[in-house]
C-alpha cells in the first residue's frame, strides 16, 4: 500500500485493471462480478464503448473552455436532464457534495427571501449527503462529522420515514425553510421508507407547500435510472423544488448537477454561484451521451432486471433471517448480525458489494445486467450468505 497518499480509505487488497460490462479484471487476470457498480456510478457497465466513443471524440474536439462563455452541449444537456425529470433549470457541479452545497445555499437564499435572517434545513437521522463541511453537518451520521467540529450551523435533525416528527419540528423551529433528504436512504445501507415512497414524498411535499418550505431530495445515488425511473422521486406524482445529482450521470466521469423548479428557479442570479469545472464540454457530452443509453432501454432493464434479482434473492435466502429490499437496481440485504466479514469472503469468491451499517449488504450493480448474469449474482451471493450463516450446516 502506497505510504504517499492520505490515508482516508481502508482500502482493499486488490487492484482493477479492466473492465466490461459487469465485470472488473484484476492485476493477475481474476474476474469478478461487479455489484457495485464503482458505488452506483458506471450504470452502464464498464467500458461502454458508446461512452468511450463519446470521450475520445469531444477530447479531440474541445474538453473545457470555463463558465465565462456560453457552452452549447450544457445548455443541451440541461434541456435533456429538465425533459427527463420534468424540472426547470439547472446547475452543473463536479460530484454530490457540490450539488448538495448548492441546494444548501438555494434553501438559505429562499429563507432570506422569507425575512429569515438564520435559516434551518431539516435532515434526517442516518443520511448521508457528501463530506464538505457544511455537507457532512447535514449528514446524519456521528462518525463522518467527528473531529470537524464546529459544524455548519442551521441543520434540524429527525428520524427518517418519520412525518408526525417534522410536524413536531415546525412547530418548534419557525427558522426551517427547506427540507433535505434522500427519497431512498442509500450509504445507511438501503433504507426505503416502511409506509411507501409515494405516500412519503407526498407527505413531504404537502408539509412544504403548507409551510413555504423547499423540498430538496437528495438523489445523488437514487438518480440515473438506478432504482427503474430516472429519479426516484418519479415513482410518486410529486415534484420537488431542487434535486441534486452525481454519481451515475457521468457513469464514471465526474458530473454533477442541481436542478430546480417553482418557487426555486429564480433563486440564483449572475454571480451567486460558480464552479471552474461544472459543465464542461466534455462532461456534458458522456452525461448526454449515458441519458440517452439511459432513455434506450438500461432505466427500464433496471426496474425489470432490479425486481427480478430482488424476487431471486428472496426465494434464495427464505428460511434465515434475512429481509431483502429496495428498488430497482438498489437492493439491500439485512443479516441478523454483524455482515462485515462477506466483503472479504466475496471479493476472495469474485464479488464485489459493500455492507453499511455492520448488517446491510448493498448492492448497486450495474443498470445493464441481464437476467442470466443477476441469476449468477443471486445463485453465488446466497450460496456465500448461507454458508456464513450457518457454517458446515443446512440452513
Ligand atoms: C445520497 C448521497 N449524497 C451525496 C453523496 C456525496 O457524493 P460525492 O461523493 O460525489 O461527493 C453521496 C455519496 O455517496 C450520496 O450517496
Amino acid at each position: 500500500m502506497s505510504t504517499s497518499l492520505m490515508p482516508t480509505y481502508a482500502r482493499q487488497p486488490v487492484a482493477f485493471v479492466r473492465g466490461e460490462g459487469i465485470w472488473l479484471e484484476d492485476e493477475h487476470g481474476r474476474r469478478y462480478l461487479d455489484a457495485l457498480s464503482g458505488i452506483a456510478v458506471c450504470g452502464l457497465g464498464h467500458a461502454h464503448p458508446r461512452i468511450a466513443a463519446a470521450i475520445a471524440e469531444q477530447a479531440q474536439t474541445l474538453i473545457h473552455t470555463s463558465n465565462l462563455y456560453r457552452i452549447p452541449l450544457q445548455e443541451k444537456l440541461a434541456a435533456e436532464l429538465c425533459t427527463v425529470s420534468g424540472m426547470t433549470r439547472c446547475f452543473f457541479a463536479n460530484s454530490g457534495a457540490e450539488a448538495n452545497e448548492g441546494a444548501l445555499k438555494l434553501a438559505r437564499l429562499h429563507g432570506h427571501r422569507r425575512g429569515i435572517a438564520r435559516p434551518a434545513v431539516l435532515v434526517m437521522e442516518n443520511s448521508f449527503h457528501g463530506r464538505t463541511l457544511a455537507t457532512l453537518s447535514a449528514t446524519g451520521n456521528v462518525k463522518v462529522q467527528k473531529g470537524f467540529e464546529p459544524l455548519v450551523d442551521g441543520f434540524i435533525r429527525v428520524p427518517f420515514d418519520d412525518i408526525a416528527a417534522i410536524e413536531k419540528a415546525a412547530q418548534e423551529h419557525p427558522e426551517i425553510v427547506a427540507i433535505l433528504v434522500e427519497p431512498i436512504q442509500g450509504e445507511s445501507g438501503v433504507r426505503l421508507p416502511a409506509q411507501g415512497l409515494t405516500t412519503y414524498l407526498s407527505a413531504l411535499r404537502q408539509l412544504c407547500d403548507r409551510h413555504d418550505w423547499l423540498l430538496m431530495l437528495d438523489e445523488v445515488q437514487t438518480g440515473n435510472g438506478r432504482t427503474g425511473r430516472y429519479f426516484a422521486f418519479q415513482h410518486s406524482p410529486i415534484l420537488p423544488d431542487v434535486v441534486s445529482t452525481a454519481k451515475g450521470l457521468g457513469n464514471g466521469f465526474p458530473i454533477a448537477a442541481v436542478l430546480v423548479a417553482g418557487k426555486a428557479s429564480d433563486l440564483f442570479g449572475p454571480g451567486m454561484h460558480g464552479t471552474t469545472f461544472g459543465g464542461s464540454p466534455l462532461a456534458c457530452r458522456v452525461a448526454l451521451c449515458t441519458i440517452e443509453l439511459l432513455r434506450d432501454g438500461a432505466m427500464d432493464n433496471a426496474a425489470r432486471v432490479g425486481a427480478a434479482l430482488q424476487q431471486s434473492l428472496t426465494a434464495r435466502l427464505q428460511g434465515l433471517d434475512i429481509e431483502v429490499t429496495g428498488l430497482g437496481m438498489m437492493i439491500g440485504i439485512i443479516l441478523p448480525g454483524d455482515a462485515t466479514p462477506l466483503i472479504e469472503r466475496g471479493r476472495e469468491a469474485g464479488l464485489l458489494f459493500a455492507v453499511s451499517a455492520e448488517r446491510r449488504i448493498r448492492l448497486l450493480p450495474p443498470l445493464i445486467m441481464n437476467d442470466s448474469e443477476a441469476e449468477e449474482l443471486s445463485e453465488r451471493l446466497s450460496r456465500l450468505i448461507r454458508d456464513f450463516l450457518t457454517p458446515g450446516g443446512v440452513a
